[in-house]
């Protein structure tokens, strides 16, 4: 009676051992997850320039001439640029028969100085390097797109590359002299 309970008491222990381990390992799991997860989502803490909303508002007095930021609307990057005199200057110098996908570049910005564009390349969707200061810009000043070697101009018009069309305006407003927003 004894010989035969023992195996059954083993069995119910190594059960309750290998629950133990079971849950164990569970918490070391989630842990782990916790542990992978946490820089994942540091990471991916908007930046103040960075934001991903429906509808985003930018601040724009603090981008300098020259310089450019990039925020995340609906999950895509748009790129805002403070021209400088001589981006718009160049922008407008272009005829617009040299154009693959022709437009002036009054029809592409609300303020001359500012100019708004989805940061999407237009031949297979890659981000467009032009951003920071160190980035190539391309041959026409404005962005280079690395995949399959698009040109955009200060306009972010489709200028040299497989890329069809220019850089997308995405619909937006000045709520302020200091504040657009997009969307
Ligand atoms: Fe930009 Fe192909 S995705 S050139």
């Amino acid at each position: 009676m004894a010989d035969a309970m023992a195996p059954h008491g083993d069995a119910g222990q190594g059960e309750t051992r290998r629950d133990f381990l079971k849950l164990t390992t569970g918490a070391f799991a989630a842990v782990g997850v916790v542990v992978i997860a946490w820089p994942f989502i540091h990471s991916m803490n908007p930046a103040r320039d960075v934001l991903a909303l429906a509808s985003t508002e930018v601040d724009l007095s603090p981008i300098a001439v020259g310089q450019a930021v990039t925020v995340v609307w609906r999950g895509k990057p748009v790129f805002v640029r403070h021209r400088t005199p001589e981006e718009i200057a160049a922008a407008l110098a272009v005829p617009l028969a040299t154009l693959p996908d022709p437009q002036p570049d009054p029809a592409r910005v609300k303020e001359p100085e500012w100019l708004v564009v989805l940061g999407v390349c237009t031949h297979l969707g890659c981000v467009p390097l032009g951003q920071k200061p160190t980035d190539a810009r391309g041959d026409f000043g404005g962005w280079f797109c690395p995949c399959h070697g698009s040109h955009y101009d200060t306009s972010g018009r489709i200028r040299r590359g497989p890329a069809p069309a220019n850089l997308a305006v995405p619909e937006y407003v000045f709520t302020s002299p200091t504040t657009i927003r997009i969307g």
